[in-house]
């Protein structure tokens, strides 16, 4: 096995890592909106429940989160190393825009990969330190669930929710969430030799599907839960 210190060294080795994590990255981020569907249920104990069985894995739940972060942090860096060091080497950004068969992907995704990468960046820190570090049972923000107690996350996102700044931010976010995964999951077939001309078309199509999919799955929740409770909360109708 090739140790990951060298694979960082090569060109290709990054763009392997980069590929590689953005793969894993898709399977965490559609697992994500599995979850975050319980959202749409009109009170919060889908969520809590869910929630609270994360929770119960304990250890498990630790090692899966430190692997996730150590995920993001090699897709953040190889992308920056690739994206600069192939500027610096010639005028074409992030993975190669051409396959052998000549089929060109030069839209508005592609050539702004690192823009919108930086822009999740910045979503994503924020959104961890709001939902992830967010208040916890000792503040206050518990409930019960079956007459078990158990973390009130669901108060969590829905106070986020009643504040329409907060609404229009994660919308934003997911519409550029949209334009990354559009080009990106065809670019990590791409970045790990994955493509022939055969598979191009299909991979980018199917890459548009899932992007639009999960753009607009994850971009209704905040809607839908600022129209159903968030507003209430706006107005001091209830916590
Ligand atoms: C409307 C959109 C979203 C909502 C409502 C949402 C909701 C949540 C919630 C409630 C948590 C806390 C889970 C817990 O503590 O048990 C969470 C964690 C997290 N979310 Fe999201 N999420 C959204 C979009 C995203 C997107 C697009 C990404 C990735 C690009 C993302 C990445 C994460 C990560 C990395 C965590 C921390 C996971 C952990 O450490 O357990 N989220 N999200």
């Amino acid at each position: 096995m090739v140790p990951i210190k060298q694979l960082f060294k090569s060109t290709l080795g990054r763009k392997y890592l980069m590929g590689a994590s953005g793969l894993a990255l898709v399977l965490f981020i559609v697992i994500h909106l599995l979850g975050n569907l319980t959202l749409y249920s009109k009170n919060g104990d889908a969520i809590n429940t869910y929630a609270a069985k994360l929770e119960s894995l304990g250890v498990g739940l630790i090692v899966l989160e430190v692997g996730l972060a150590a995920t993001i942090l090699i897709h953040i860096l190889t992308a920056i190393q690739v994206t600069f060091s192939s500027k610096a080497a010639r005028p074409v950004v992030y993975a190669e825009l051409k396959t052998k068969g000549g089929n060109t992907k030069n839209t508005i995704s592609s050539r702004n990969m690192i823009v919108t990468g930086l822009v999740l960046l910045v979503f994503l820190v924020i959104h961890i330190i709001q939902f992830r570090f967010g208040p916890e049972i000792e503040d206050g923000y518990v409930t019960t669930v079956s007459g078990v107690p158990v973390h009130d996350l669901y108060r969590v996102v829905a106070e986020t929710f009643s504040h329409l700044y907060w609404v229009a931010f994660y919308v934003g976010s997911m519409v550029f969430l949209g334009f990354h995964f559009r080009h990106g999951f065809w670019s990590a077939f791409q970045s790990l030799g994955l493509l022939n001309p055969r598979w191009s078309k299909p991979i980018y199509a199917l890459g548009l599907f899932l992007a639009v999919l999960l753009a607009v799955g994850f971009l209704f929740i905040p809607i839908y839960v600022y129209s159903i409770q968030g507003s209430a909360l706006a107005a001091g109708g209830s916590q």
